[in-house]
């Protein structure tokens, strides 16, 4: 199994705009009417007084930046122009052999940005010390500071019922050697697991509001659009007809602290189910020994980039299939180094489910842990705000601790707490002790006794106790763009990712956005292969014609020329300040990521605190949100991007923010207040 073209890296090397490169850039668009100098070599911070150092960009007590935001521009003005450049460089690539597994994206040089801008960063990661103000321990959470809240249970997902649905996101697969044969995606709607959960979580209770009157606004910034959507009548072709012997589509983000053995956990099951030959195995193991990284060969069926062997860490999401009982299963393995989470987040946006791979040995769990530097906790914490609910805990290398009870009990102990305070049910969360090294659980009962006190499911037993994912078929067509493949010699253009709503087929006419240009449908692939229709929960390339190429861009949206998508880029929004987070102030600057969009952002107003057991207006206006509170904010970003409040498109209303390297908050679009 080999690399196939790497469809996702031109929107990851150019969309992503870096920690560095935003900090590099605030410096020098400072404007020196922000700045309040006192005496020649201090600044006063704006926001909380503090004179600092006129070497600091930022405020050394609140994180503010000195003379931060207005007409700063984070956002590259030639971002289209580049991505286009960078597609069309890899437009060769773009055939893709059936024995070849794709990358969902790349951060290569970003990474390598970050490694030789890291010495930058020194002043401004001192600003994570103010991760330790603590607002006090929620309702029922515990107050351990490796297990304080973060994500409250459920509360991205209770808005409105009516709209819980497709949690899959886009993404394209062409490729594959662990190619599935047709199967149809049709899923019982009835057996959706997305319901609200019991209130055990910092703002859990925040489930009984509801956003309008939340925001005390309006939801309808365009009622008309809003309307129309609710009397959408699919036609017949768009629903599909129930097969009896098909698979349904799972998703099946694998995430986790980097080296808990993700991708030999990935590569075992791949092995173990026939979809890595004992050929190819037997390559990987002669390879990996030749290189000195014997214990690697099963990763390498999934890092398969020279730099990923050599470094022996994953850095772009892994896409490989296996059928099991239930499902065909799409797994996306994802990398655990911090560097690589922007590349995590890609394959997380993706999934139905996930399976939390946790390495058991003596120190490595607790420093998956790490309140800083613990992938843990960030990887859950995303996870669950993408919407995913139901969870596998692999519990790894358990042969490291000689398949001990009592350090399987601790870590479900530890992290059970963690990941209620994430909003995980526990009804919805599997604990499985394994080991991939040994193959102990994977497919089948543990064969060492020393496993024998567990009486559990085997792996592949608990992926088919997946609850299976609904899909949005009778609503307007949306395909958040993740990756355009252009062929300038045949003057062909496809736009790739997931449906997320509705079908198409060839002729189909679509409304491309943000361009908002109508294409017809010329042709569709899904799989590598030719199809004639795709619908919800697909992964296909969509191959347009009656419209120029550069009008298609990564980050937009394909939708229904009746149902148009907004585009805007000031804001409201509902999020929450992850635990560990620097405080977020009126002027703070952040990383904007929605769908396969990624915007800078300037927090312009907070509206109010929220009580988090009653979710009502605890505070209006406050001067900043810190760690683990919930609060209604204003956003203006520096271009618009394509979006849709939550109640109306989760998937396009579901948002999370960055800063430095890290998320510091999760969140929901209540309110477009302004469209463009
Ligand atoms: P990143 O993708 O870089 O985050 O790493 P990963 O989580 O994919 O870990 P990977 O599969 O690359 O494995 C890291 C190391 O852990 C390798 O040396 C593996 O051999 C080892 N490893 C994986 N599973 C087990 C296991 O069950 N037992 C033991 N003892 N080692 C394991
Ligand atoms: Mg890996």
């Amino acid at each position: 199994m080999k690399m196939g073209a790497n469809w996702l890296t031109a929107l990851m090397h150019v969309s992503f705009c870096l920690p560095t490169e935003c900090y590099l850039f605030h410096k020098t668009a400072e404007t020196p009417s922000q700045k309040e100098t006192i005496k020649h070599s201090v600044w006063r911070c704006s926001i909380c007084t503090y004179d600092n150092d006129e070497t600091m960009s930022s405020c050394d007590i609140c994180g503010v930046l000195h003379g931060p935001l207005l007409n700063n521009s984070i956002y590259d003005k030639k971002r289209t122009a580049n991505i286009f450049d960078l597609k069309s460089s890899r437009v060769s690539s773009t055939v893709v052999g059936r024995d070849e597994a794709v990358k969902v994206s790349s951060m290569r040089s970003d990474s390598s940005n970050l490694s030789t801008e890291k010495g930058k960063h020194n002043r401004l990661d001192e600003i994570n010390l103010l991760k330790n103000i603590e607002v006090g321990p929620p309702a029922g959470s515990r107050t351990s500071d490796n297990c304080s809240a973060s994500v409250p249970e459920g509360w991205l997902d209770h808005v409105d019922e009516s709209s819980v649905a497709v949690n899959l996101r886009s993404s394209v697969k062409r490729s594959l050697s662990l190619m599935p044969k047709e199967r149809n995606v049709m899923v019982d709607d009835s057996s959706s697991s997305r319901n609200g959960g019991e209130a055990n979580s910092l703002t859990s209770n925040l489930e009984n509001i509801s956003f309008a009157a939340k925001s005390g606004h309006s939801n309808d910034a365009n009622p008309g659009r809003a309307n129309s959507r609710a009397q959408y009548k699919p036609e017949k072709w768009m629903l599909p007809e129930k097969a009896e012997h098909s698979l349904t589509q799972l998703n099946l983000a694998i995430v986790g602290h980097v080296d808990s053995g993700k991708s030999t956990l990935s590569g075992r099951l791949l092995h173990l189910l026939g979809r890595i030959s004992q050929k190819e195995m037997h390559k990987y193991e002669k390879e990996a020994k030749l290189q000195g990284k014997g214990s690697f060969a099963y990763a390498w069926a999934l890092d398969e980039s020279a730099e990923e062997r050599e470094r022996g860490i994953t850095m772009t999401v892994a896409v490989a299939y296996f059928d099991s009982k239930r499902y065909h299963v799409v797994v996306l393995d994802s990398p655990g180094h911090k560097d690589f989470v922007p590349n995590m987040i890609t394959g997380a946006t993706q999934a139905d489910a996930s399976i939390l791979v946790i390495d058991a040995s003596i120190g490595s769990f607790e420093a998956g842990m790490d309140g800083t530097k613990g992938q843990t906790r960030e990887h859950a914490q995303l996870i669950r705000s993408f919407g995913v609910d139901q969870l596998i805990v692999a519990v790894n290398k358990m042969d490291a601790v000689d398949y001990s009870k009592e350090r399987f009990d601790l870590i479900i102990s530890q992290l059970g707490t963690f990941l209620r305070s994430c909003g995980f049910k526990d009804s919805s969360v599997s604990w499985i002790p394994l080991s991939a090294v040994e193959n102990q659980n994977l497919v089948s009962a543990p064969s060492n006794f020393r496993l024998s006190w567990y009486h559990g499911p085997n792996l592949l037993d608990a992926i088919d106790s997946f609850q299976p994912p609904t899909r949005e078929f009778s609503k307007p067509l949306i395909m958040p763009i993740c990756d355009v493949i252009k062929s300038p010699s045949q003057g062909q253009v496809s736009a790739c990712g997931k449906l997320e709503a509705g079908a198409v087929r060839s002729g189909s006419k679509v409304l491309v956005m943000p361009s908002a240009t109508i294409a017809t449908v010329r042709s569709l692939e899904r799989d590598s292969q030719a199809c004639p229709i795709g619908r919800a929960g697909d992964n296909i390339a969509v191959s347009l014609n009656g419209i120029d190429g550069n009008h298609v861009m990564a980050g937009g949206v394909l939708c229904h020329p009746d149902f148009p998508i907004a585009f805007a880029k000031h804001l409201e929004l509902k999020v929450l300040v992850l635990d560990g987070a620097t405080p977020i102030l009126i002027g703070s600057q952040l990383e904007f990521h929605i769908h396969h969009a990624k915007e800078a952002a300037r927090v312009a107003r907070i509206s109010s605190l929220l009580d988090s057991k009653t979710g009502k207006v605890a505070k209006k206006a406050p001067r900043c949100i810190l760690a683990k509170q919930s609060a209604v904010v204003e956003v203006i970003l520096q271009e618009a991007i394509c979006v849709e409040e939550f109640s109306k498109c989760k998937v396009l209303g579901r948002v999370f923010l960055r800063t430095l390297g890290r998320t510091v908050a999760v969140g929901i679009v209540t309110r477009i207040v302004e469209e463009q």
